[in-house]
């Protein structure tokens, strides 16, 4: 194949995305592609942060164990944590199990990464489970408390049998712990 019509099938590649791309959203050179494109482009990283029934109450519910900050205020310290990086959120919260399971459906192929605190769906549902399951990136599961230190029907997280990491007990900063921990499978 002459060297012009190869670097044009690349290019039409690129342009229809079918090159080899992987798991945390950035795009490498073909092997065999011609050597002008040897360069790995960077692409925008896409995390979507769910968080589960009542945590839309964070700052008024149970602030002694879930602390007095608002669930806005933990979006804006992922916000910041981000500043300088190539990375977009996708913040979305629900109180409902179908919402989130229809949520993380639309993350399949479409974001990279997944942070998510299921709250009391972790302790059950199988249904956000194999929504998990389906989705291609990588996956932190997030607790704001320590649920092993506190009621015994706590203990058991169905949900993350699906993550990749779980982190537990440290506040939101366990948001961007997990964050800090997706973003480091990309560099
Ligand atoms: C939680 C712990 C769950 O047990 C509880 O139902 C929540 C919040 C946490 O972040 O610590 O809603 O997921």
């Amino acid at each position: 194949m002459g060297k012009l019509l190869k670097d044009f099938l690349y290019i039409l590649e690129y342009v229809h995305g079918s090159i080899t791309e992987n798991k945390v959203g950035y795009k490498s050179r073909l092997s065999g592609a011609p050597e002008k494109f040897t360069y790995v482009r960077r692409f925008i990283m896409k995390i979507a942060v769910i968080n589960g029934p009542n945590l839309n109450l964070l700052g008024r519910r149970e602030p002694e164990i879930y602390g007095s900050g608002t669930l806005e205020e933990l979006q804006k310290m992922l916000i910041e944590a981000s500043e300088g990086k190539n990375v977009e959120f996708k913040f979305f919260q629900s109180n409902s199990e179908g919402e989130i399971v229809d949520f993380i459906h639309q993350c399949i192929g479409s974001v990279d990464g997944i942070i998510i605190n299921p709250g009391a769906y972790s302790h059950y549902s199988i249904a956000i489970l194999d929504a998990l399951r389906a989705f291609d990136g990588k996956i932190v599961e997030v607790h704001i408390s320590n649920v092993f230190k506190r009621e015994e029907i706590r203990h058991s997280l169905i949900t993350a049998r699906a993550a990749d990491a779980v982190i537990a007990g440290m506040g939101f900063e366990g948001y961007v712990f997990a964050f800090f921990y997706l973003l480091s499978l990309s560099e």
